[in-house]
């Protein structure tokens, strides 16, 4: 079979490409099974999609370039394609879609569809060169093939997990092209402190607003023995860059400072600490107690203490020493500039045929399930453009 378009990279966006862009497809990826991350995202339950999509919930240099392909391949349509082929599904929380089974539903749906639309797939297959031609692309392949793509689109993703086959290729082959790529950075990671201070506390939970740079977020924080985890601080660690403060109100949703000061009437004989023990977790106001000043009982506290202290649990600011980085972020912040790419096509604008789709570009979206649709999203703005060229 010719091979009329290549896609680098099995993972979420060069299978749902591949399974969309009509004949002559072929797919190499150097690991030895299609679909790695998706196998292990959400628990091994994919968070495949957000009912709550929309462009505001996705970082880049350009917030406007995702709108087009959000809005052509929707999670609408991802959801119809899941129930068409009966993966029975459920919303966890926030809109948050996960495989009531196992996220190897995903990928097999997939590898059907790509089996259905002829494309072939090459594992253990890496590329070792790409040259541009008069008809389109020469490439070598490490299984020492040579193939003459009219196309190539590059799926290969960013450089989250390493160990699970995560290479910088995309920004390689841009680079090679002469394409912008933007700053890369870890995303959706945990953030570590250098004193190890919540060791102590790790795996205490709490729902909390958390806010970082432009990023607030109200979920939940884990603390851990080396620092912050949970959705709060994953979410807004997109937000942070190094040196800067977090800030974190230990209580979302109530005015805590008008609370005590009802409490304060209701129940002056009790304990400050035994107080706050029913809105936060016992192990952390013992915590706490050793940074603020918690003793005494309600009834003894002035509104001026009330004050302090409503302030010392909604504004609690923490400096990261950094984070995880790569070795367990979820994704890659930045990649392929959006200026060198058409929106409608993901197509660069500089070389005709050349495509850069999913995590790769510069687009990423917050946790919950709207990376993976904008792999879906910008798979199928390719794969449409694809069908439609001889
Ligand atoms: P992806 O990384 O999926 O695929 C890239 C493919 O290219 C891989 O198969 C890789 O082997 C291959 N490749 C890389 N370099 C190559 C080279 N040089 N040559 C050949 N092949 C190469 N998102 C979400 O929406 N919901 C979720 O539940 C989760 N959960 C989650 C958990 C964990 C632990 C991680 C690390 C990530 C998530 N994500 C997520 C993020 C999500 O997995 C990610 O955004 C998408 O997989 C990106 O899809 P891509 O196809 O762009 O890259």
């Amino acid at each position: 079979m010719t091979c009329k378009t290549l896609i680098i990279g099995a993972g979420a966006a060069g299978m749902m490409c591949a399974a969309h862009a009509g004949p002559g497809v072929w797919v190499v990826d150097h690991a030895k099974a299609p679909g790695e991350k998706i196998r292990i995202s959400g628990g091994g339950r994919c968070n495949f999609t957000n009912l709550y999509t929309d462009a505001d919930a996705f970082l880049s240099d350009n917030p406007h370039f995702a709108k087009s392909a959000l809005a052509r391949y929707t999670q609408w349509d991802f959801i119809d394609l899941v129930d068409r082929h009966q993966i029975k599904w459920h919303e966890k929380t926030l809109g948050q879609l996960f495989c009531d089974d196992t996220a190897k539903q995903i990928i097999a749906m997939l590898q059907n569809l790509m089996t259905k639309a002829g494309a072939r797939l090459l594992l253990n297959t890496s590329v070792t060169g790409i040259r541009q031609t008069d008809a389109g692309f020469t490439v070598q392949l490490s299984n020492g093939q040579t193939l003459q793509p009219r196309n190539v689109v590059v799926a290969t993703g960013g450089k989250s997990i390493p160990k699970m086959g995560a290479t910088g290729f995309a920004y390689d082959i841009a680079a090679q092209f002469g394409l912008r790529v933007t700053d890369t950075r870890p995303g959706l990671v945990p953030y570590t402190f250098a004193d190890k201070r919540f060791a102590a506390i790790s795996g205490v939970s709490t729902p909390v607003r958390m806010t970082a740079g432009a990023g607030r977020f109200t979920e939940a924080l884990l603390f851990t023995h080396r620092g912050l985890s949970g959705p709060a601080a994953l979410q807004t660690s997109s937000y942070w860059s190094e040196g800067q403060s977090v800030a974190v109100n230990l209580s979302p949703d109530l005015d805590i400072g008008q609370w005590l000061k009802t409490q304060r009437q209701k129940h002056g004989k009790k304990q400050i600490t035994t107080l706050l023990a029913g809105l936060l977790p016992a192990r952390l106001i013992d915590h706490l107690a050793a940074e603020i000043d918690l003793t005494g009982r309600a009834g003894d506290l002035p509104d001026s203490r009330i004050d302090t202290l409503a302030d010392a649990l909604t504004n609690w600011h923490l400096t990261p020493q950094g984070t995880e980085g790569y070795r367990t972020a979820e994704v890659t912040l930045g990649g392929i500039s959006t200026a060198e790419l058409s929106a409608q096509t993901m197509m660069t604008k500089s070389t005709p045929g050349l495509y850069f789709i999913g995590e790769c570009v510069d687009v990423t979206g917050w946790l919950g399930g709207y990376n993976f649709q904008w792999a879906w999203a910008s798979a199928m703005a390719a794969a449409k453009a694809l069908v439609s060229t001889p």
